[in-house]
Protein backbone atom coordinates (compact mmCIF):
# COMPACT_ATOMS: atom_id res chain seq x y z
CA UNK A 1 0.00 0.00 0.00
CA UNK A 2 1.27 3.46 -0.64
CA UNK A 3 2.75 5.50 2.02
CA UNK A 4 1.13 9.19 1.60
CA UNK A 5 -2.15 10.01 0.93
CA UNK A 6 -3.11 10.71 -2.99
CA UNK A 7 -5.28 13.77 -2.59
CA UNK A 8 -7.43 13.71 -5.10
CA UNK A 9 -7.46 16.97 -7.55
CA UNK A 10 -3.95 18.07 -6.30
CA UNK A 11 -2.87 20.26 -9.29
CA UNK A 12 0.58 20.67 -10.67
CA UNK A 13 2.56 23.57 -10.04
CA UNK A 14 5.48 24.52 -11.51
CA UNK A 15 8.40 26.70 -10.98
CA UNK A 16 7.23 29.83 -13.04
CA UNK A 17 4.37 29.69 -11.40
CA UNK A 18 6.02 30.21 -8.03
CA UNK A 19 8.74 32.43 -9.34
CA UNK A 20 5.79 34.50 -10.51
CA UNK A 21 4.01 34.84 -7.64
CA UNK A 22 6.90 35.60 -5.66
CA UNK A 23 7.57 38.82 -8.20
CA UNK A 24 4.24 40.09 -8.28
CA UNK A 25 4.82 39.72 -4.03
CA UNK A 26 7.38 41.93 -4.55
CA UNK A 27 6.19 44.63 -7.63
CA UNK A 28 3.32 46.34 -5.01
CA UNK A 29 0.45 45.32 -7.47
CA UNK A 30 -1.55 42.30 -6.08
CA UNK A 31 -4.90 43.10 -7.60
CA UNK A 32 -6.33 43.38 -10.40
CA UNK A 33 -3.95 44.82 -13.19
CA UNK A 34 -1.77 44.36 -16.33
CA UNK A 35 -0.90 40.55 -15.29
CA UNK A 36 -4.86 39.77 -15.27
CA UNK A 37 -4.75 42.01 -18.70
CA UNK A 38 -2.21 39.73 -19.98
CA UNK A 39 -3.88 36.46 -19.12
CA UNK A 40 -6.99 37.73 -20.28
CA UNK A 41 -5.47 38.28 -23.48
CA UNK A 42 -3.73 35.11 -23.85
CA UNK A 43 -7.19 33.29 -23.01
CA UNK A 44 -9.05 35.24 -25.81
CA UNK A 45 -6.42 33.92 -28.09
CA UNK A 46 -6.20 30.53 -26.93
CA UNK A 47 -10.22 30.23 -27.54
CA UNK A 48 -10.68 32.25 -30.17
CA UNK A 49 -12.81 34.60 -28.79
CA UNK A 50 -13.59 38.47 -29.35
CA UNK A 51 -13.94 38.58 -25.33
CA UNK A 52 -12.52 37.44 -22.06
CA UNK A 53 -13.15 38.86 -18.96
CA UNK A 54 -11.28 37.13 -15.58
CA UNK A 55 -13.14 37.19 -12.46
CA UNK A 56 -12.59 35.52 -9.06
CA UNK A 57 -14.12 32.27 -9.77
CA UNK A 58 -16.77 30.41 -12.50
CA UNK A 59 -19.36 31.05 -10.00
CA UNK A 60 -18.96 34.74 -10.35
CA UNK A 61 -18.71 34.38 -14.32
CA UNK A 62 -22.16 32.54 -14.31
CA UNK A 63 -23.54 35.25 -11.97
CA UNK A 64 -23.06 37.95 -14.28
CA UNK A 65 -23.62 36.31 -17.22
CA UNK A 66 -27.24 36.06 -16.44
CA UNK A 67 -27.14 38.93 -15.58
CA UNK A 68 -25.64 40.00 -19.15
CA UNK A 69 -28.42 38.37 -20.48
CA UNK A 70 -30.95 40.22 -18.80
CA UNK A 71 -31.97 37.02 -16.72
CA UNK A 72 -34.23 38.16 -13.48
CA UNK A 73 -37.51 37.40 -11.69
CA UNK A 74 -39.65 37.03 -14.43
CA UNK A 75 -37.54 34.05 -16.14
CA UNK A 76 -36.80 30.59 -16.12
CA UNK A 77 -34.00 28.61 -16.76
CA UNK A 78 -33.26 25.35 -18.10
CA UNK A 79 -29.71 23.30 -17.26
CA UNK A 80 -29.39 19.72 -16.16
CA UNK A 81 -29.39 18.97 -12.41
CA UNK A 82 -26.12 16.65 -13.01
CA UNK A 83 -24.06 19.50 -11.85
CA UNK A 84 -22.42 21.68 -9.10
CA UNK A 85 -24.64 23.36 -7.15
CA UNK A 86 -23.21 26.72 -8.40
CA UNK A 87 -24.74 26.48 -11.98
CA UNK A 88 -28.08 26.72 -10.59
CA UNK A 89 -27.52 28.94 -7.72
CA UNK A 90 -26.37 31.68 -10.16
CA UNK A 91 -30.05 31.35 -11.80
CA UNK A 92 -31.08 31.80 -8.28
CA UNK A 93 -29.12 34.74 -7.64
CA UNK A 94 -31.13 36.56 -10.49
CA UNK A 95 -34.47 35.53 -9.12
CA UNK A 96 -34.83 33.53 -11.63
CA UNK A 97 -36.35 29.59 -11.29
CA UNK A 98 -33.79 26.82 -12.20
CA UNK A 99 -35.97 24.32 -14.23
CA UNK A 100 -34.14 20.94 -14.50
CA UNK A 101 -33.96 18.46 -16.90
CA UNK A 102 -32.60 15.13 -17.23
CA UNK A 103 -29.89 14.02 -18.73
CA UNK A 104 -28.36 11.76 -21.68
CA UNK A 105 -27.64 8.47 -19.65
CA UNK A 106 -24.19 7.69 -21.89
CA UNK A 107 -22.97 12.06 -22.57
CA UNK A 108 -24.01 12.55 -19.16
CA UNK A 109 -24.43 15.58 -20.75
CA UNK A 110 -28.08 17.64 -20.57
CA UNK A 111 -30.77 16.04 -23.19
CA UNK A 112 -31.64 18.02 -25.83
CA UNK A 113 -34.83 15.67 -26.37
CA UNK A 114 -35.70 15.73 -22.89
CA UNK A 115 -35.06 19.67 -23.36
CA UNK A 116 -37.55 19.97 -26.45
CA UNK A 117 -39.98 17.41 -24.86
CA UNK A 118 -40.10 19.51 -21.53
CA UNK A 119 -40.48 23.15 -23.44
CA UNK A 120 -43.39 21.85 -25.76
CA UNK A 121 -45.52 20.52 -23.06
CA UNK A 122 -45.18 23.06 -20.60
CA UNK A 123 -44.40 26.42 -22.49
CA UNK A 124 -46.56 28.20 -25.03
CA UNK A 125 -44.98 30.22 -27.60
CA UNK A 126 -46.21 34.61 -26.82
CA UNK A 127 -47.07 35.48 -30.28
CA UNK A 128 -45.72 39.18 -30.03
CA UNK A 129 -42.57 38.23 -28.52
CA UNK A 130 -41.79 34.44 -29.80
CA UNK A 131 -40.53 33.83 -26.18
CA UNK A 132 -41.91 30.52 -24.28
CA UNK A 133 -44.17 31.54 -21.58
CA UNK A 134 -44.68 28.66 -18.86
CA UNK A 135 -48.64 27.53 -18.84
CA UNK A 136 -48.87 27.38 -15.00
CA UNK A 137 -46.18 30.22 -13.60
CA UNK A 138 -46.43 32.54 -16.26
CA UNK A 139 -42.63 33.29 -16.20
CA UNK A 140 -40.55 33.50 -19.37
CA UNK A 141 -38.00 30.96 -20.43
CA UNK A 142 -34.96 32.76 -20.71
CA UNK A 143 -32.06 30.74 -21.14
CA UNK A 144 -30.59 27.27 -21.22
CA UNK A 145 -27.42 26.17 -19.21
CA UNK A 146 -25.69 23.64 -20.67
CA UNK A 147 -22.70 22.12 -18.69
CA UNK A 148 -19.91 20.10 -20.22
CA UNK A 149 -19.88 17.91 -17.59
CA UNK A 150 -16.55 15.81 -16.53
CA UNK A 151 -14.71 17.92 -19.87
CA UNK A 152 -17.37 15.65 -22.18
CA UNK A 153 -18.88 19.11 -24.56
CA UNK A 154 -22.37 18.76 -25.07
CA UNK A 155 -24.44 18.30 -28.45
CA UNK A 156 -24.45 22.01 -29.21
CA UNK A 157 -25.51 21.84 -31.93
CA UNK A 158 -29.28 20.70 -31.08
CA UNK A 159 -29.01 23.21 -28.30
CA UNK A 160 -28.30 25.74 -30.26
CA UNK A 161 -31.38 24.62 -32.87
CA UNK A 162 -33.41 24.72 -29.45
CA UNK A 163 -32.03 28.22 -28.49
CA UNK A 164 -32.83 29.13 -32.17
CA UNK A 165 -36.07 28.39 -32.20
CA UNK A 166 -37.57 29.45 -28.72
CA UNK A 167 -35.36 32.34 -28.51
CA UNK A 168 -33.12 31.30 -25.65
CA UNK A 169 -29.64 32.52 -24.51
CA UNK A 170 -27.05 29.76 -24.34
CA UNK A 171 -25.00 30.34 -21.41
CA UNK A 172 -22.88 27.62 -21.39
CA UNK A 173 -21.02 26.18 -17.78
CA UNK A 174 -17.69 24.90 -19.30
CA UNK A 175 -16.16 25.22 -15.84
CA UNK A 176 -14.82 21.53 -16.55
CA UNK A 177 -14.12 21.83 -20.62
CA UNK A 178 -11.22 24.75 -21.12
CA UNK A 179 -9.88 22.17 -23.59
CA UNK A 180 -13.09 21.19 -25.29
CA UNK A 181 -13.60 21.37 -28.80
CA UNK A 182 -17.29 20.30 -30.81
CA UNK A 183 -17.04 19.70 -34.67
CA UNK A 184 -14.06 22.14 -34.93
CA UNK A 185 -15.59 24.40 -32.68
CA UNK A 186 -13.44 25.73 -29.77
CA UNK A 187 -15.72 26.11 -26.56
CA UNK A 188 -15.63 29.46 -25.54
CA UNK A 189 -16.62 30.48 -28.86
CA UNK A 190 -19.99 28.72 -29.62
CA UNK A 191 -23.35 30.02 -26.66
CA UNK A 192 -23.51 33.57 -26.13
CA UNK A 193 -21.75 33.22 -22.87
CA UNK A 194 -19.38 30.64 -21.86
CA UNK A 195 -17.87 30.31 -18.12
CA UNK A 196 -14.75 28.48 -17.38
CA UNK A 197 -13.17 27.45 -13.37
CA UNK A 198 -9.64 27.40 -12.55
CA UNK A 199 -10.16 26.51 -9.21
CA UNK A 200 -7.31 24.40 -7.40
CA UNK A 201 -8.75 21.15 -8.87
CA UNK A 202 -9.55 22.14 -12.35
CA UNK A 203 -7.95 21.50 -15.58
CA UNK A 204 -6.03 24.65 -15.40
CA UNK A 205 -5.54 26.60 -12.02
CA UNK A 206 -5.25 29.97 -10.30
CA UNK A 207 -6.11 28.58 -6.78
CA UNK A 208 -9.63 30.45 -7.16
CA UNK A 209 -10.41 31.89 -10.29
CA UNK A 210 -12.80 32.00 -13.31
CA UNK A 211 -13.27 33.58 -17.07
CA UNK A 212 -16.34 34.37 -19.09
CA UNK A 213 -15.69 34.63 -22.90
CA UNK A 214 -18.00 35.90 -25.22
CA UNK A 215 -18.36 37.29 -28.91
CA UNK A 216 -20.71 40.23 -28.09
CA UNK A 217 -19.44 43.47 -27.15
CA UNK A 218 -22.47 44.41 -24.77
CA UNK A 219 -22.52 41.68 -22.85
CA UNK A 220 -18.17 41.73 -22.31
CA UNK A 221 -18.69 45.84 -21.01
CA UNK A 222 -21.54 44.83 -18.59
CA UNK A 223 -19.41 41.94 -17.06
CA UNK A 224 -16.40 44.15 -16.97
CA UNK A 225 -18.49 46.33 -15.18
CA UNK A 226 -20.78 44.23 -13.09
CA UNK A 227 -17.22 42.96 -11.43
CA UNK A 228 -16.41 45.50 -9.88
CA UNK A 229 -18.65 47.00 -8.20
CA UNK A 230 -20.31 48.30 -11.36
CA UNK A 231 -17.77 51.69 -11.67
CA UNK A 232 -16.60 52.48 -15.43
CA UNK A 233 -12.97 52.48 -14.24
CA UNK A 234 -11.17 49.82 -12.17
CA UNK A 235 -7.92 50.45 -9.95
CA UNK A 236 -5.67 49.72 -12.70
CA UNK A 237 -7.19 53.04 -14.22
CA UNK A 238 -7.34 54.76 -10.68
CA UNK A 239 -3.96 54.63 -9.40
CA UNK A 240 -1.46 53.59 -12.26
CA UNK A 241 0.89 55.87 -13.56
CA UNK A 242 -1.32 57.47 -16.00
CA UNK A 243 -2.26 59.75 -13.32
CA UNK A 244 -5.63 59.28 -11.10
CA UNK A 245 -9.16 58.98 -12.99
CA UNK A 246 -12.21 59.81 -11.63
CA UNK A 247 -15.48 56.79 -12.06
CA UNK A 248 -18.97 56.64 -12.29
CA UNK A 249 -21.23 53.78 -11.25
CA UNK A 250 -23.74 53.38 -13.66
CA UNK A 251 -24.74 49.52 -11.88
CA UNK A 252 -25.15 48.11 -8.52
CA UNK A 253 -22.29 45.91 -9.20
CA UNK A 254 -20.29 43.07 -7.31
CA UNK A 255 -16.82 42.45 -6.18
CA UNK A 256 -15.61 39.43 -8.71
CA UNK A 257 -12.05 40.36 -10.15
CA UNK A 258 -9.41 38.74 -10.27
CA UNK A 259 -6.04 39.57 -8.61
CA UNK A 260 -2.83 39.30 -10.60
CA UNK A 261 -1.79 37.13 -7.73
CA UNK A 262 -3.73 35.01 -9.08
CA UNK A 263 -3.32 35.42 -12.77
CA UNK A 264 0.26 34.82 -12.08
CA UNK A 265 -0.36 31.57 -12.03
CA UNK A 266 -2.97 31.54 -14.66
CA UNK A 267 -0.46 32.96 -17.64
CA UNK A 268 1.68 29.89 -16.91
CA UNK A 269 -0.91 27.03 -16.34
CA UNK A 270 -2.57 28.11 -19.53
CA UNK A 271 0.89 27.71 -22.04
CA UNK A 272 0.93 24.05 -20.72
CA UNK A 273 -3.03 23.41 -21.33
CA UNK A 274 -2.27 20.95 -24.18
CA UNK A 275 0.42 19.41 -22.06
CA UNK A 276 -1.42 18.37 -18.88
CA UNK A 277 -4.92 17.45 -21.46
CA UNK A 278 -2.27 14.80 -22.87
CA UNK A 279 -1.25 13.95 -20.00
CA UNK A 280 -4.21 13.36 -18.47
CA UNK A 281 -4.82 11.41 -21.78
CA UNK A 282 -2.70 9.09 -20.62
CA UNK A 283 -3.91 8.30 -17.48
CA UNK A 284 -7.32 8.00 -18.84
CA UNK A 285 -6.32 5.45 -21.58
CA UNK A 286 -4.63 3.43 -18.58
CA UNK A 287 -7.88 3.14 -16.48
CA UNK A 288 -9.67 2.18 -19.29
CA UNK A 289 -7.69 -0.47 -20.52
CA UNK A 290 -7.15 -1.36 -16.78
CA UNK A 291 -10.83 -1.75 -15.86
CA UNK A 292 -11.93 -3.35 -18.88
CA UNK A 293 -12.54 -6.57 -17.19
CA UNK A 294 -14.18 -5.49 -14.43
CA UNK A 295 -17.74 -5.36 -13.09
CA UNK A 296 -17.93 -1.35 -12.83
CA UNK A 297 -18.57 1.21 -15.80
CA UNK A 298 -16.14 3.64 -17.24
CA UNK A 299 -16.84 6.07 -19.29
CA UNK A 300 -18.20 6.22 -22.11
CA UNK A 301 -15.99 5.86 -25.57
CA UNK A 302 -15.40 9.38 -26.82
CA UNK A 303 -16.77 10.45 -30.50
CA UNK A 304 -14.41 11.79 -33.31
CA UNK A 305 -15.89 15.23 -33.68
CA UNK A 306 -15.44 16.33 -30.25
CA UNK A 307 -11.51 17.20 -27.71
CA UNK A 308 -12.79 15.79 -24.46
CA UNK A 309 -11.25 18.01 -22.01
CA UNK A 310 -11.07 15.00 -19.57
CA UNK A 311 -11.68 17.03 -16.26
CA UNK A 312 -13.20 13.48 -14.47
CA UNK A 313 -12.61 10.06 -14.82
CA UNK A 314 -15.92 9.16 -13.42
CA UNK A 315 -16.93 5.19 -12.48
CA UNK A 316 -19.84 3.78 -11.71
CA UNK A 317 -20.67 1.07 -8.61
CA UNK A 318 -23.11 -0.66 -9.03
CA UNK A 319 -23.57 -2.61 -5.86
CA UNK A 320 -25.86 -5.91 -7.67
CA UNK A 321 -22.49 -6.08 -10.58
CA UNK A 322 -19.91 -5.31 -8.31
CA UNK A 323 -20.54 -6.59 -4.93
CA UNK A 324 -19.74 -3.36 -3.07
CA UNK A 325 -21.87 -0.15 -2.93
CA UNK A 326 -20.21 3.05 -3.94
CA UNK A 327 -20.19 4.48 -0.42
CA UNK A 328 -18.02 1.54 0.78
CA UNK A 329 -15.70 1.33 -2.43
CA UNK A 330 -14.64 4.87 -1.68
CA UNK A 331 -14.33 4.42 2.22
CA UNK A 332 -12.12 1.52 1.08
CA UNK A 333 -9.98 3.50 -1.20
CA UNK A 334 -9.43 6.30 1.51
CA UNK A 335 -8.13 3.30 3.64
CA UNK A 336 -5.75 2.30 0.37
CA UNK A 337 -4.78 6.15 0.92
CA UNK A 338 -6.90 7.30 -2.44
CA UNK A 339 -8.78 10.31 -2.40
CA UNK A 340 -11.86 10.48 -4.69
CA UNK A 341 -14.26 12.83 -5.60
CA UNK A 342 -18.37 12.17 -6.15
CA UNK A 343 -19.89 14.37 -9.29
CA UNK A 344 -22.39 14.53 -8.79
CA UNK A 345 -25.12 14.17 -6.25
CA UNK A 346 -28.18 15.47 -8.24
CA UNK A 347 -29.21 18.81 -7.71
CA UNK A 348 -32.67 17.28 -7.30
CA UNK A 349 -31.83 15.00 -4.29
CA UNK A 350 -30.78 18.12 -2.50
CA UNK A 351 -32.96 19.40 0.16
CA UNK A 352 -32.75 23.11 -0.74
CA UNK A 353 -33.70 22.39 -4.32
CA UNK A 354 -36.73 20.28 -2.98
CA UNK A 355 -38.05 22.88 -0.62
CA UNK A 356 -37.87 25.64 -2.95
CA UNK A 357 -38.79 24.12 -6.24
CA UNK A 358 -40.67 20.91 -5.20
CA UNK A 359 -38.35 18.24 -7.07
CA UNK A 360 -37.84 14.74 -5.43
CA UNK A 361 -36.35 11.60 -5.82
CA UNK A 362 -37.50 10.01 -9.03
CA UNK A 363 -37.77 13.31 -11.28
CA UNK A 364 -34.70 12.48 -13.37
CA UNK A 365 -34.09 8.54 -13.43
CA UNK A 366 -30.94 8.83 -15.53
CA UNK A 367 -29.32 11.54 -13.63
CA UNK A 368 -30.13 9.76 -10.20
CA UNK A 369 -28.74 6.37 -11.12
CA UNK A 370 -25.45 8.22 -11.93
CA UNK A 371 -25.76 10.52 -9.10
CA UNK A 372 -26.12 7.22 -6.94
CA UNK A 373 -23.03 5.36 -8.38
CA UNK A 374 -20.51 7.73 -9.57
CA UNK A 375 -17.49 8.03 -8.05
CA UNK A 376 -14.68 9.83 -9.34
CA UNK A 377 -10.71 8.66 -9.76
CA UNK A 378 -7.51 11.13 -9.71
CA UNK A 379 -7.15 12.76 -12.85
CA UNK A 380 -4.33 15.17 -12.38
CA UNK A 381 -1.62 15.85 -14.76
CA UNK A 382 0.63 15.41 -11.28
CA UNK A 383 0.10 11.81 -11.05
CA UNK A 384 3.29 9.85 -11.10
CA UNK A 385 3.17 6.80 -13.13
CA UNK A 386 3.46 5.54 -9.95
CA UNK A 387 0.48 7.00 -8.32
CA UNK A 388 -1.61 5.16 -11.08
CA UNK A 389 0.06 1.86 -10.51
CA UNK A 390 -1.55 2.43 -6.77
CA UNK A 391 -5.05 3.55 -8.39
CA UNK A 392 -5.26 0.86 -10.58
CA UNK A 393 -4.12 -1.50 -7.71
CA UNK A 394 -6.60 -0.50 -5.26
CA UNK A 395 -9.82 -0.57 -7.96
CA UNK A 396 -8.86 -4.06 -8.89
CA UNK A 397 -8.27 -4.94 -6.01
CA UNK A 398 -12.07 -3.65 -4.74
CA UNK A 399 -14.23 -4.63 -7.72
CA UNK A 400 -15.31 -7.83 -9.11
CA UNK A 401 -14.24 -9.21 -12.56
CA UNK A 402 -17.31 -9.19 -14.80
C1 LIG B 1 -19.87 22.26 -13.23
C2 LIG B 1 -19.33 23.36 -12.36
N1 LIG B 1 -19.80 24.60 -12.52
C3 LIG B 1 -19.33 25.63 -11.79
C4 LIG B 1 -18.37 25.44 -10.83
C5 LIG B 1 -17.92 26.60 -10.03
O1 LIG B 1 -16.59 26.93 -10.26
P1 LIG B 1 -15.82 27.93 -9.30
O2 LIG B 1 -15.37 27.14 -8.12
O3 LIG B 1 -14.67 28.44 -10.12
O4 LIG B 1 -16.76 29.01 -8.92
C6 LIG B 1 -17.84 24.16 -10.63
C7 LIG B 1 -16.80 23.97 -9.62
O5 LIG B 1 -16.47 22.95 -9.15
C8 LIG B 1 -18.34 23.09 -11.40
O6 LIG B 1 -17.87 21.84 -11.23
Amino acid sequence: MRKDFLTFGAPLIEEEEIKEVTATLRSGWLSTGSKVHRFEDMFKEYIGARFAMALNSCTAGLHLSMIAAGIGIEDEVITTPMTFCATANAIIHTGARPIFVDIDFDSMNISPIEVRKYIKSVYDVDKKTGKPVNKNTRKRLKAIVPVHFAGRPCDMDKILEIAKEYNLYVIEDAAHCVEGVYKRRKIGNIGDLTCFSFYATKNIVTGEGGMVTTNNKDFAEKIKIYGLHGMTKGAWHRYSDQGYIKYNVVYPGFKYNMMDMQASLGIHQLTRVDKYLKRREEIWNRYDAAFRDLSIATPSPIGNDIVHARHLYTILIDEDKAGISRDEFQKRLYKLKIGTGMHFISLHLHPFYQRAFGYKKGDFPNAEYISDRTLSLPLSAKLTDSDVDDVIEAVRQLANQK
